[in-house]
């Protein structure tokens, strides 16, 4: 037998973080443990009935059938109207394209503009996929912390840029941190972005979750539209994660190789799937703003409470997470999260999983009924007593 059966690229990329703690979780639970699963990265709501009944509309209608592979024309002009109306960019329905979910889309632009060695910036924490992307390209990544004192948003950017930089991806708000990136962060960012001239692949799968706070697209600054790809998705903001959608806006060349790896991979996302997505962009967003209020309420209720038993916690303005710092209670996240597995049935994330300078961190979902938080709150208290 061959030895080197898997290829460098893959050999790089490291196991989902969650997925051993999620192991021994399920091994618990199959000998009747009560675990209560706090590392989901999905609204625990169901996708709202008229969204549904569009898709089911579709399948009545034989829409069973390849689309083309930037997406349903009138799909990708909901979208642009979209990105023009609500986040005020300058797109047009020839910029967007279709595919099966943010992530895909994240995964064809990393490998659209990077080549092996280049430079590409990952504001720490980030979400963990991000990294993979840019090593399966062969990108180096250049990571830059940000910090808890800074409510985790860049500042000090600057210093760490060069001319070798060719792109930098952005989350706001963010997933683990729960940051909203201000204007000011983002105008600095934008201004870098034309002095070194490099792109911005901002990814804004959270933007209506979010709470108190106005969510702000980097590609409206000016010129950025021109230099952005903004990514977006119908996850989060409709329950939808089994169904695969989301959309992207993107500079034409950045498009065309996007469609590429699209054409070569997968082909177009599913036909029917895209009806439901027109229909959920285009009806009525109570759903959204009833399921937002709802996390609005867990996560007030949960870092209360969190802080109440003194683990630190910030409010975060948007996503449906918590990162806390765990420094007080033991050695690194994952001796915490092994010990709150193991005596308190909990799942959680450590925070080495989003880049370098969070081993003392956790991240905590709140997209999880709020009885179930408040046993989860009682179960930690009880532990580091
Ligand atoms: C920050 C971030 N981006 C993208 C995605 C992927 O979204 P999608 O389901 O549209 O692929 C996720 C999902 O967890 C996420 O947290």
């Amino acid at each position: 037998m061959r030895k080197n059966i898997l290829s460098n690229r893959v050999n790089f990329i490291k196991d989902s973080a969650t997925l051993r703690l999620n192991d021994i979780g399920e091994q618990l639970r199959s000998k009747g443990a009560d675990i209560i699963n706090l590392s989901v990265g999905e609204p625990d709501f169901d996708t709202p009935k008229f969204i549904k009944d569009a898709a089911k509309k579709a399948l009545d209608n034989g829409d069973t059938h390849y689309t083309p592979s930037l997406g349903k024309p009138r799909l990708r002009k909901v979208v642009a109207e979209k990105l023009k109306k609500d986040n005020n960019i300058d797109t047009s329905y020839e910029n967007i394209i279709i595919s099966a979910g943010a992530k895909h889309l994240i995964y064809m632009a990393i490998n659209s503009i990077i080549d092996e060695g280049e430079e590409v910036v990952l504001l720490s924490p980030a979400w963990v996929s991000y990294e993979a992307c840019v090593k399966i390209a062969g990108g180096r990544i250049n990571w830059i912390k940000t910090n808890i004192e800074d409510q985790f948003q860049p500042t000090d950017i600057q210093d760490n840029i060069n001319k070798k930089t060719k792109l930098i991806v952005l989350n706001s708000p963010n997933n683990p941190s729960g940051a909203v990136y201000s204007e000011n962060t983002l105008k600095m960012i934008a201004d870098l972005s034309i002095d070194y001239d490099f792109f911005v692949l901002s990814d804004e799968i959270y933007e209506k979750i979010i709470y108190d706070s106005k969510h702000i697209s980097i590609a409206s600054f000016d010129q950025m539209a021109d230099r952005t790809i903004t990514v977006n998705g119908l996850s989060k903001s409709y329950a939808m994660t089994g169904w695969r959608i989301g959309y992207a806006s993107a500079p034409k060349i950045i498009l065309d190789g996007m469609l590429k790896i699209q054409q070569h991979s997968i082909s177009c996302a599913p036909s029917f799937v895209q009806e439901a997505a027109i229909s959920a962009m285009s009806g009525p967003q109570d759903c959204v703003n009833e399921m937002v209020s709802e996390f609005k309420k867990r996560r007030d209720f949960l870092v209360d409470g969190l802080n109440s038993i003194g683990l630190r916690c910030l409010l975060p303005k948007g996503a449906f997470y918590l990162f806390v710092d765990i420094s007080d209670f033991a050695e690194d996240a994952n001796e915490f999260s092994e010990k709150m597995l193991k005596e308190g049935y909990l799942v959680m994330t450590p925070g080495d999983a989003f880049g370098p300078g969070f081993e003392n961190y956790i991240r905590i979902s709140y997209a999880v009924p709020i009885d179930k938080l408040k046993e989860a709150v009682k179960r930690i208290g009880n532990i580091i007593a």
